[in-house]
């Protein structure tokens, strides 16, 4: 199980962060490199993140990493952001200084969490969840088992074509599953590069 966490780690690029002073300097460096790095459509899911975000008020990410994701996220200017990942230490080194100025400056409430993802500890109401931890279908089904209920509009889901370089829909179907049991649709879902999902909460309005 670590071993398999751990070859995925390895394939994440780690950005150079030094000589960004402000969470959009961050956000412009770290989308930039993703995409020299990985290719032009891997940022895909930023742009439903900001595009669902306008009919949010709270956002909720599980996998933090460095902040790429959660800082497309605070840039839409939420009311509450909520940050899970089993190891902080990449947050912590760039994006959380420039994070706390930037939400004490917008009257955002940021609350960050070094847990596993499928804690209970972690339980926590909000508009959207990110889910972008560990990709393993049995992994995203605990997640959804335990923050599914506590998620009221949007679930957004990274890698859902591709999972360590190889062609793999397991995340997308353990999330169309869970859609059509729970009362949600997939509303819109992304297959070039590694991929992205989206399902709504149709009982949501
Ligand atoms: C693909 S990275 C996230 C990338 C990030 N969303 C971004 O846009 O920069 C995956 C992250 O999931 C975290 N992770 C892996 N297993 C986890 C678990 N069981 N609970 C919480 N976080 C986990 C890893 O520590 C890693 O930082």
């Amino acid at each position: 199980m670590y071993r398999k966490r751990h070859l995925e780690y390895i394939i994440i690029i780690n950005s150079k962060l030094d000589h960004v002073k402000t969470v959009k300097e961050f956000y412009e460096s770290i989308r930039h490199q993703q995409e020299s790095a990985h290719g032009e459509d891997y940022c895909q899911i930023h742009d439903a993140i900001k595009k669902y975000m306008k009919d949010c008020k709270s956002y909720m990410e599980l996998g933090t990493h460095q902040g790429g994701t959660a800082s497309t996220a605070l840039l839409t200017n939420p009311e509450k952001i909520y940050l899970v990942d089993i190891d902080m230490s990449r947050y912590r080194k760039y994006l959380s200084p420039l994070a706390e100025e930037y939400c004490n400056k917008h009257n955002i409430k940021l609350i960050v969490k070094e847990a596993d993802s499928t804690s209970f500890m972690t339980i926590n109401t909000t508009d959207m969840l990110v889910i972008d931890s560990y990709h393993n279908p049995n992994h995203m089904q605990k997640e959804l088992n335990v923050h599914g209920a506590n998620a009221r509009k949007y679930i957004i889901a990274h890698d859902t074509s591709i999972i360590n370089g190889r062609p793999n829909e397991s995340l997308y179907i353990c999330l169309k599953n869970f859609a059509s049991k729970n009362g949600w649709e997939v509303i819109e879902r992304g297959t070039t590069n590694v991929g992205y999902t989206v399902i709504k909460n149709t009982g949501a309005g």
